[in-house]
């Protein structure tokens, strides 16, 4: 039995935007997603050293900018002025980092739906209740809430208090124990788990778990059948072109 439906959840999410051919959690990439048909984009929140958050994946700005250091410890308008697309080619030079307003904003204008992966490496409590404050000020009451996911059970916790109408998702790199798959405190609807540990079993012990199953990274036809085939809700892939999934 499903713990608690996500009706508009969709089998294919773009992975840090359209990361396969625009430079990740860019709003380029944000974008190139929405031209190519998908309706889900997933990307990646950090905080900054002076307060706003910005979409990053890595906890360091130096492999997609050409900027160096710690997000957290750099101011966001620093942040604001660095090249996000030029390392990942000419046509992409000069493509800001976005900030989580300017994402949010686009996500209205589009109509895309998105799940918001919170990462910190320290202060979840604090980063959690800030991140869940700023988004909902800013996300769009013309779209459905998004999906709040996140590896840390403490910032998913936080968010719940601060948003608890925002559905949350727990992002594993194993089965989760027993404990916490019954763990309903911060009332997650999801779980977001990386396909390099799933088998079939595995997958099917999280299906039974009454968790939607959201799998990350898939870039092939073949796989995302058989992960559908298993029970798979949906599947996180840096190629979202619908095509690609419903023919190959
Ligand atoms: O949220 C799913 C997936 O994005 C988690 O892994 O490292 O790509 O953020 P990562
Ligand atoms: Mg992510």
């Amino acid at each position: 039995m499903r713990i608690s439906p996500l009706p508009w959840l969709e089998p294919v999410i773009a992975h840090r935007g359209a990361s396969g051919v625009a430079p990740e959690n860019t709003l380029a990439a944000i974008r190139r997603a929405g031209e190519l048909g998908a309706r889900w984009v997933e990307v990646d929140l950090r905080r900054t050293a002076s307060g706003p958050f910005v979409l990053m994946h890595d906890a360091t700005l130096d492999r997609t900018t050409n900027g160096t250091g710690l997000v957290s410890e750099t101011p966001c308008e620093a942040i604001a002025g660095l090249d996000a697309g030029g390392w990942f080619g000419s046509d992409f030079a000069g493509e800001p980092v976005p900030t989580l307003n300017a994402f949010m904003a686009l996500c209205g204008e589009l109509g895309l739906v998105a799940n918001i992966e919170i990462k910190a490496e320290a202060d979840a409590d604090a980063v959690g209740y800030a991140a869940a404050k700023a988004l909902l000020e800013g996300w769009p009451g013309t779209l459905p809430p998004p999906l709040i996911s996140s590896d840390s059970p403490t910032l998913l916790r936080a968010v719940a208090k601060i948003a608890p109408d925002f559905p949350r998702g727990l992002i594993v790199t194993q089965v989760p124990s027993e404990a916490v798959l019954n763990e309903r405190a911060w009332g997650c609807v999801s779980v977001h788990a990386s396909d390099t540990f799933l088998t079939r079993a595995k997958t099917a012990l999280l299906v039974a778990s009454g968790y939607a199953v959201l799998v990350y990274t898939v870039n092939t036809p073949a796989r995302a059948r058989t992960l559908f085939g298993w029970g798979v809700d949906a599947i996180f892939t840096d190629h979202p072109e619908p095509a690609r999934w419903q023919n190959g």
